[in-house]
């Protein structure tokens, strides 16, 4: 018989992290693959165009779980999921990243003796004012199964106790999907309809509630913008959460009077695609970290702390503040564009983890 296999994915970043290992899975005689669909994102822009982008089913369930606050979204999850497992029980349950949804379906899971596997482990920014921070030390404390990306984060788990043999390096899922689209994303041309030039444009894209949600801070960062717009064509996919935040504090008009490419948020090969062709990035995303390190686009990161120093030591990121914003991005522009290579995050990823999975299903059964 098949392992029921649940891979359950909520927001944005964790289709790009799903969908590798869905098809690793369909492709095993051991495994059947099932998709979850929290409904933490649900506008079809953050949500529907990946699952086509990324070649996925429609989800085999959805959860339809959204909530506004933190504990209202991650108790609406953990209801709903607690519910699928009662009534389809999996052998297996696979959370990715650090979002609401996977701290609740680990949960839910692990409170019905169902063993989970989390994707993406051993993170840390040391940061604990960050939600995302507290959804990976709680996922990681009770997971069964941890498929890290780098050894900084096998040393985090090492250092909080985790024993080794729960651990697992797998490498970088969300590098397995750029490889497998590169192809279409090379020629998606989204740049060129944008009319910007290959190297000569910035890409900007910026969630965090630190950046985001505090109107003086928001302000603060859209005044640069507005002056590293009078010089530099700037590219902004703006998420749903920051849009809000700029209507409500008056800072849409000042951006779009700046003649930058103000837009809704792209579909997974469209956005790589602009990403893959610019001079810089400025971003405050965890992925975007990582594809630009993988890509050698500079990224500066608009954080105090990083969960990815690989990117910093290997890639080519850099942290930086507001003030910086003005100078480092026109110089990360000018500067050459350097591929380096990060341990295991080569595209083959999603197949480590299948075989570990296989492994322990197999251990288990002994
Ligand atoms: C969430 C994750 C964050 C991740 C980000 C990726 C948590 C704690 N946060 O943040 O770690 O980096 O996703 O994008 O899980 N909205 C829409 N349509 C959508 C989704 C959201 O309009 O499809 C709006 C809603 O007003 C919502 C707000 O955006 O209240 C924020 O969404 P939410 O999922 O709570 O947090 P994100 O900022 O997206
Ligand atoms: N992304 C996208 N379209 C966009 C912005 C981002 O397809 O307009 C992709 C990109 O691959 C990125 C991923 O979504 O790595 C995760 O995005 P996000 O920044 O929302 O989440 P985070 O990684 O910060 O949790």
């Amino acid at each position: 018989m098949k392992a029921r296999i649940h891979l359950v994915a909520g927001a944005r970043p964790n289709f790009m992290k799903v969908a590798p290992l869905y098809h690793a899975l369909l492709g095993c005689d051991w495994a059947e693959p099932v998709i979850v669909h929290t409904g933490q994102h649900y506008s079809a822009e953050m949500s529907d165009v990946f699952l086509r982008d990324l070649g996925l089913p429609r989800p085999h369930h959805c959860l339809n779980a959204q909530g506004g606050t933190h504990a209202r979204q991650t108790a609406a999850v953990l209801s709903a999921y607690e519910d699928l497992c009662l009534a389809a029980r999996p052998d297996w349950t696979v959370v990715a990243g650090d979002v609401n949804s996977t701290l609740a379906a680990c949960l839910a899971a692990r409170k019905l003796d169902i063993p989970v596997a989390h994707l993406e482990a051993g993170l840390r920014s040391g940061d604990r004012s960050m939600p995302e921070e507290i959804n990976r030390l709680l996922v990681d404390a009770v997971a069964d199964l941890l498929w890290t990306p780098s050894e900084d984060a096998d040393a985090n788990l090492a250092r909080e106790g985790v024993p080794p043999e729960r651990v697992c390096r797998v490498g970088n899922l969300m590098i397995d999907t750029y490889c497998a689209l590169e192809t279409q994303i090379l020629a998606a041309g989204t740049a060129q309809r944008l009319g910007l030039a290959r190297g000569e444009y910035a890409v900007v894209t910026l969630h965090r509630p630190v950046n985001v949600d505090a109107a003086p801070a928001l302000a603060r960062i859209v005044e640069r913008l507005e002056a590293l717009a009078a010089d530099l064509p700037l590219a902004f996919p703006v998420h749903p959460r920051t849009r809000g935040r700029l209507h409500e504090a008056g800072l849409w008009d000042r951006l779009e009077r700046t003649g930058m490419r103000l837009l809704d948020p792209l579909g997974y090969v469209d956005f790589m695609n602009l990403v893959e062709a610019c001079g810089a990035v400025l971003t405050d995303s965890g992925g975007v970290q990582e594809e630009t390190s993988y890509l050698g686009v500079p990224c500066l990161t608009l954080r105090e702390t990083t969960e990815r120093p690989v990117t910093v030591t290997l890639g080519g990121n850099r942290l930086i503040g507001e003030d910086e914003i003005l100078q480092a991005v026109p110089s990360a522009v000018a500067a050459e564009r350097v591929r380096r290579v990060i341990p295991l995050w080569d595209g083959h990823a999603a197949p480590r983890a299948a075989r570990s999975l296989r492994e322990r299903i197999e251990g288990d059964a002994r």
